[in-house]
């Protein structure tokens, strides 16, 4: 993998694919952790004497035009954070696009609408992948987060331009090598969130490396479904308890010990004057909404936490936007955080509930990447990583 630093970026037209796949709230970013990480990576580019054209998606619009998920509010973030003008386009590869790509001077910058936006993106086509690089004469990839997608922007575009792994994406690949190699161990993984279909299958592989795999979350909710547990009306992904069934056989058979929520906080409706209730998991009832772990799970995974060589945390444990569900997350990191383990963080939800928790990073890494960087650490191939090689 050929790193930016290789690069002459001298009157270059850089593409730079970012992963700006952040929270948007009435049209303002609530968390910048995703953009702040790759400030570094366009100053050096602009310091180098090049220009940059940048390129992301926004949530899943399925391949149409989505207002909602124009990423027209993060170009106002990152030129405010950058301190420069940010020259945005509605279009991303359309005669427009073009002609401001070729006008750009060096120490410009450009950024395009949501990449998703195209049914094509999601094809990895590679007509789609010829005009986005057609933008540009180098092109650099920033999107570790997104490394897990064969995309027309992260797998398509390098046959079509010399390619570079930006500083950040090469630190994460690093980083996470060393601990998919040679974990110190007891090895813990802790998953929560939602996004079931990539979790599941990862940490299919996860187990077979991981000694204890502790979950929460939405997530944890398809598995409890897949042990014959009633969720109540509680998020869970029916088309997955299936295999989550096999994820928690395949664990079993490598000797990876999973635990589950075993008391949880539950709710009959989500808002801010919810009145919460802490139950054992086997007295859910039909109209229950699992809103949060609670404090017997939180003690139980407390032991493999401490006793941990290493610990990859991945999604929020609770509906941490709500005040009465924070105490799952906010307990589990102040157990990792307690913990002598080599700590990594990771996920745009995590960090985000970090920043609402106001949990300082206090880890050995935090990574921007989720669903990426189970599936690195499961061992599978990841096109986006795999293209630059
Ligand atoms: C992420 O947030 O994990 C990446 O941006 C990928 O997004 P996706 O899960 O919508 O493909």
């Amino acid at each position: 993998m050929k790193s930016i630093k290789n690069a002459n970026l001298r009157n270059k037209h850089v593409v730079l694919r970012v992963d700006f796949n952040v929270p948007i709230e009435k049209g303002k970013v609530t968390d910048d952790a995703r953009i702040n990480e790759v400030l570094s990576t366009i100053s050096y580019i602009l310091e180098k004497g090049g220009s940059v054209i940048i390129i992301s998606h926004l949530g899943r619009p399925g391949g149409k035009k989505v207002s909602a998920l124009s990423l027209a509010p993060v170009a106002k973030k990152l030129e405010k954070l950058l301190g420069k003008k940010v020259e945005f386009l509605t279009e991303t590869v359309g005669a427009k696009a073009r002609e401001k790509a070729s006008a750009l001077k060096p120490g410009q910058i450009m950024m395009l609408e949501n990449l998703r936006f195209s049914p094509y993106e999601e094809l990895n086509d590679r007509a789609f992948a010829e005009k986005l690089a057609g933008l540009g004469n180098i092109f650099v990839q920033e999107a570790f987060s997104n490394a897990h997608h064969a995309h027309a922007s992260m797998v398509a575009i390098t046959d079509y331009l010399p390619s570079y792994a930006g500083l950040h994406f090469a630190k994460e690949y690093e980083m996470l090598s060393d601990i998919l190699n040679e974990p110190k161990k007891p090895f813990v993984f802790i998953a929560g969130g939602k996004k079931t279909e990539t979790k599941v299958e990862a940490l299919r592989g996860i187990s077979q490396k991981a000694d204890i795999i502790l979950l929460g979350g939405g997530l944890a909710n398809t598995f409890l479904m897949a042990e014959g547990y009633e969720v109540g009306r509680s998020f869970y992904e029916e088309e997955y308890v299936s295999d989550a069934e096999q994820a928690l056989r395949d664990a079993f058979d490598s000797g990876c010990e999973v635990l589950l929520p075993q008391d949880v906080m539950v709710a009959r409706n989500i808002s801010k004057d919810t009145k919460e209730k802490e139950k054992d998991i086997e007295q859910i009832e039909a109209d229950d909404i699992i809103a949060d772990i609670g404090p017997k799970t939180i003690s139980k995974y407390a032991q493999p936490i401490k006793f941990a060589g290493t610990i990859v945390w991945n999604g929020p444990l609770g509906i941490f936007e709500y005040k009465s569900f924070q105490a799952g997350t906010r307990g589990v990191a102040s157990l990792i955080q307690e913990s002598h383990a080599v700590a990594v963080v990771g996920g745009g939800d995590t960090l985000a509930a970090l920043k609402e928790l106001n949990i300082k990073e206090d880890f050995t890494y935090v990574s921007t990447a989720g669903g990426a960087m189970m599936e690195f650490l499961a061992g599978n191939k990841m096109p986006g990583v795999e293209a630059l090689k």
